[in-house]
């Protein structure tokens, strides 16, 4: 277990914000979690848990014993006649474990390709793209409790996931570190295409019975022609989570702006499109300070370059503020704003 102290979290966290933490830890097992819990300093005083930092906005420097999970490996652990199951340590990328999966001949996950982030991060705000969430292709995770030391394995009833939801965002936030998750693909493999850029790829091509990899090879063309590689441009993907409404709420904003983009839900409210009513602001590649609205997608803030986590909240307050003065909507932040 390696101990470190006064660390900078820049290179750290996608977005690319300063932030001293006063002690970090790495986390290479489910043993080393045990062993902060047991430790008389360490185990006493507050945890703050970072993955691949993807998902955060810095504002301050953490005091919080700041663990960074590194528990590797990944390996087919179960063929079952309806599933192959795939155990990931949680410390691996995911963009990579996709890419792992398809290539060991185990589709499923292409359509989250590209998500930023730790596999032990993507059940913590239930990740999701193009038609699929983490939780569709779920089976069970481990974790290890910061009080008590204990292991646990919850299945995905347990873990109460939402929409960028889950309990590790809730009631066990900071209280337990996920070490490993196990990834349940579905046999015989279907083809998720009913998104609307993956029919205009099928149109375009003409190609109506994608591979997996021709589906995986596609969402990463979509993806990096309107979102921004945080290696070259600060980020944590979208900044807010898309509003759901009731169906009264929904027709009230169509009535005063009839292009407003809305899908329906299943139990019959509606989800806004956040990046449409930006957009209709006109945020779109404007700019407070250093923090930024990407040009190409404005559900994305950017960090124009050496900005602080202050000025991405200062940007994000104005963007709340316009939206609801318009639509009369209060956007909620998906990221972790720490
Ligand atoms: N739109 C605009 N202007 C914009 C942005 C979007 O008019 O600046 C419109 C688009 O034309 C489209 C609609 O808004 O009609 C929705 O946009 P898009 O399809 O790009 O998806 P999104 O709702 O903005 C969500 C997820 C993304 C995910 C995509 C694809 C959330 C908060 N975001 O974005 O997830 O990749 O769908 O499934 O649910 C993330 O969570 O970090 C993320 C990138």
């Amino acid at each position: 277990m390696a101990v470190e102290h006064g660390t900078n979290l820049k290179p750290f966290n996608t977005f690319g914000l300063p932030c001293v933490a006063q002690t970090l830890v790495h986390i290479t097992s489910d043993a080393d979690v045990r062993r902060v819990v047991d430790d008389p300093v360490l185990g006493r005083g507050p945890k703050f848990i970072l993955g691949g930092g993807s998902n955060l906005v810095l504002t301050r420097d953490l005091s919080a014993c700041v663990l960074k999970i590194e528990v590797l490996g990944r390996r087919l652990v179960e063929t079952r006649d309806d599933a192959w199951i795939v155990e990931v340590g949680a410390g691996e990328s995911w963009h990579a474990t996709v890419q792992w999966c398809l290539e060991q001949g185990l589709p499923g996950l292409e359509n989250m390709a590209l998500i930023p982030g730790t596999v032990g991060a993507a059940p913590v705000q239930n990740i999701g793209a193009y038609g699929l969430e983490l939780k569709d292709r779920f089976e069970s995770l481990d974790a290890v409790d910061l009080i008590t030391g204990r292991s646990i394995t919850l299945r995905a009833e347990q873990c109460g996931f939402g929409y960028r939801d889950s309990i590790f965002k809730r009631h066990l936030a900071g209280k337990s570190v996920i070490t490993r998750v196990r990834l349940r693909l579905p046999r015989p493999w279907q083809p998720v295409v009913g998104y609307l850029e993956l029919e205009r790829k099928i149109a375009e091509t003409g190609i109506t019975a994608p591979s997996a990899q021709q589906i995986f090879d596609w969402i990463c063309a979509v993806r990096r022609a309107k979102l921004p590689d945080p290696a070259v441009i600060g980020n944590a993907g979208s900044f807010f989570k898309n509003p759901v409404v009731t169906p009264e709420q929904c027709r009230d904003i169509i009535n005063r702006d009839p292009e407003i983009v809305h899908y329906p839900m299943s139990d019959g409210s509606f989800k806004l499109a956040a990046g449409w009513m930006i957009d209709a602001c006109g945020w779109k590649g404007k700019s407070i300070g250093r923090a930024g609205v990407y040009e190409k997608q404005a559900l994305v803030l950017v960090n124009r370059g050496g900005a602080n986590g202050a000025e991405v909240v200062t940007l994000a307050r104005a963007i709340q503020e316009s939206v609801y003065g318009r639509f009369g909507i209060r956007l909620e932040p998906e990221p972790v704003v720490v």
